[in-house]
């Protein structure tokens, strides 16, 4: 039986906006097992950041079903969460996450001692990515796409079962986006991570086992002959 790392079922979600309740995700249900890669593409405003900390546990559902390595979402305490996302989930947030307090090295380290990963891969991470010579400065002295490959290298250096990427090549020139995917897809084959890709990359969604469309608040198999 393939290990199911996400099952959502009808999950939605709205925002109030002053008086009125704006409905962004209204019935996603989609299923994401381990050593597998789905992509989410969908427009601005679509709801895929959303999307994303619905299953990281930051915001609540307002309706639906959605278990975590099998555990109901009902059942899991704050804490709980906490604990995921320390050790098992890591979040790309579209934003980059790194503390503006701890060098590149340090951010690195510090996320990978939390998850209980003491023998971290950085320094190859840092080398693969090509901000090597980053490492000791502090994030505010960097530029934005040497910030999301920090926050790449920080998100894969505490070795997570499930990656939950906002756009992780969404700052990045063809060449630098080229050295990403392959972060991805050996954590899924050595390690059988489920990643799941808000990406706008054509190339990098291709690559995945399954694109998923977020389209009037709710998910559809990707079909690119009704796009072209
Ligand atoms: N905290 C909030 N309060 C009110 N509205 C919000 C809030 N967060 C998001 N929204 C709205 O919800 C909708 C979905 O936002 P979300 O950030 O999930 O979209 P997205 O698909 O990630 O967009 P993008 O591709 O631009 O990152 C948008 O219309 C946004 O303005
Ligand atoms: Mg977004």
């Amino acid at each position: 039986m393939r290990d199911t790392l996400i099952q959502a079922r009808d999950l939605s979600r709205s925002y109030s906006n002053g008086r009125e309740q704006v409905h962004v995700l209204s019935g996603v249900s989609f299923e994401l097992h381990r050593g597998e890669a789905v992509a989410v593409i969908g427009p601005s405003g679509s709801g895929k950041s959303t999307l994303l900390n619905l299953l990281n546990g930051l915001l609540p559902a307002e309706r639906g079903e959605l278990q975590v390595f099998g555990r109901a979402h009902s059942d899991l305490t704050d804490s709980d969460w906490a604990e995921l996302r320390r050790t098992r989930i890591a979040t790309l947030f579209q934003d980059g996450n790194l503390i503006p307090t701890l060098t590149v090295s340090r951010n690195i380290a510090f996320r990978a001692g939390l998850a209980g990963v003491h023998r971290h891969n950085g320094d190859a991470l840092m080398e693969r990515l090509g901000i090597a010579d980053t490492a000791q400065r502090y994030p505010d002295q960097l530029s934005g796409g040497q910030r999301q490959r920090a926050a790449l290298a920080c998100a894969f250096a505490m070795q997570p079962q499930l990656i939950l990427a906002d756009e992780p090549t969404g700052s990045l020139d063809y060449a630098t986006a080229q050295r990403v995917a392959p972060l991805f897809f050996d954590a899924i084959r050595e390690r059988s991570l489920g990643a799941l890709i808000v990406t706008h990359n054509p190339e990098l969604a291709q690559r995945c086992d399954r694109i998923l469309e977020l389209r009037e608040g709710a998910l559809h198999p990707w079909d690119s002959a009704l796009s072209s």
